[in-house]
């Protein structure tokens, strides 16, 4: 599931089941709460097996039931973004626990704040929490009337945003993707402009967690815009980013003992699979399989029906789609491409898991493993 998919599913969950978060949910989301703290300069971070916070009855009143984890949103108390950074990097994290299939909820004020925050830095604020733990696939009758009355429906495009008639596609797209941002009380406060070629977002309506409800908004403005950056800050302005596309695939073969997948190390960092840049005219397909052959020296059959798609900032301003098939090798000679390759390795489920760098690049091959244990049985 891509994180425009995400938008599309997403909504805040009430009531959790009773079961902990999986090993491999852990995974990722530690590894992707650590990204974020590397990126943003807060201190976030997943408390698990706590439900205290979430148990006294006076702190009831939004019907929560079911909650043993939570991600603090917490950073220094002195940065003046604060709100709106924990609202812009926390709805990451709520996007990529949806694509696992979690449910999660922004709380700001039905949780056991002096509790919580006990656990911070003394010289951090905690600005929220985001409860966070699977969740049966239906919603409860407890959730629908939840829902039904503390939320209204979204905006308008309209009411969201001005100038939607001079700006491009991406624009309406980052607006239409806004209309399904959470924002405490459901009051979507943000408006977004366009106006001579460009973008800005503001607070219209202020509250205690409106720089909360930017943050969010922002963020999926971005997705929904497919990339840019923005200022902090009301108004804050955005860059359209620039588009790069890689293809790749996850490589596998059958063992003796059940099958491997071949890893590469890029240069003397991270370990990923072979991947590299669109040139030309060329399809994902005639990309994956020739970058396939540099890197690694081998030949492959790809199947198109497995279709993965990562999106990443290689740098700032521009954005990456990288689309990774499943291939085998069927000829050629295994060798690492020397400039771009340290060395290549075949791995087990087991082995390749903590060793893949990235959290996104973790899930592609969490659906490899599923897509492929289908396969075999
Ligand atoms: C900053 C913030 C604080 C929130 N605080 C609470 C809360 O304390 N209790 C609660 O039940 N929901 C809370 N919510 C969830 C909103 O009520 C919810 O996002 C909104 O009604 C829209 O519904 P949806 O998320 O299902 O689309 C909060 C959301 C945000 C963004």
């Amino acid at each position: 599931m891509t994180f425009d998919q995400a938008i599309l599913q997403r909504i805040s969950n009430r009531k959790y089941l009773d079961i902990p978060l999986s090993p491999q949910d852990v995974t990722i989301l530690e590894k992707a709460v650590a990204q974020v703290n590397r990126d943003s300069g807060l201190h976030t971070r997943l408390v698990r097996e706590a439900p205290e916070a979430f148990r006294s009855l006076r702190k009831s009143y939004g019907m929560l039931s079911g909650v043993r984890n939570y991600i603090e949103m917490a950073g220094p108390a002195g940065d003046p973004d604060l709100m709106e950074k924990c609202g812009y990097y926390g709805q990451q994290l709520v996007l990529l626990a949806t694509t696992l299939g979690l449910g999660t909820c922004w709380l700001g004020g039905t949780y056991d704040k002096e509790l919580c925050q006990q656990k911070i830095l003394s010289t951090d604020a905690l600005c929220c929490v985001i409860a966070i733990g699977p969740v049966a696939d239906s919603r409860s009758v407890k959730e629908k009337l939840v829902r039904g009355t503390i939320q209204h429906k979204s905006k308008a495009l309209s009411e969201l945003a001005r100038g939607m008639g001079d700006g491009p596609d991406w624009f309406m797209a980052g607006v239409a993707a806004v209309q399904r941002a959470p924002s405490a009380m459901n009051r979507q406060p943000i408006r977004f402009t366009y106006e001579k070629g460009a973008v800005t977002a503001e607070i219209v309506e202020e509250g205690s967690f409106s720089h909360i409800d930017l943050g969010i908004a922002k963020y999926h403005f971005e997705i929904g815009a497919h990339g840019g950056v923005w200022t902090w800050g009301s108004p804050g302005t955005f860059e359209k980013a620039a588009e790069e596309k890689s293809c790749g695939a996850v490589i596998w073969k059958k063992t003796e003992s059940g099958h491997a997948y071949l890893l590469a190390q890029h240069g003397a960092s991270h370990w990923s699979f072979p991947k590299g840049h669109v040139e030309g005219r060329e399809t994902e397909i005639e990309t994956a399989l020739r970058e396939i052959r540099e890197e690694t020296g081998l030949d492959v059959t790809i199947d198109e029906s497995f279709r993965q798609v990562v999106t990443y900032y290689p740098k700032p301003g521009v954005i990456k789609d990288v689309i990774f098939f499943i291939a085998q090798p069927t000829g050629g000679t295994e060798q690492a491409q020397e400039e771009e390759i340290r060395q290549l390795g075949w791995f087990t489920f087991e082995e390749a898991y903590p060793l893949v760098t990235f959290a996104t690049d973790v899930e592609v091959l969490q659906a490899a493993e599923a897509y492929i244990q289908e396969k075999l049985s």
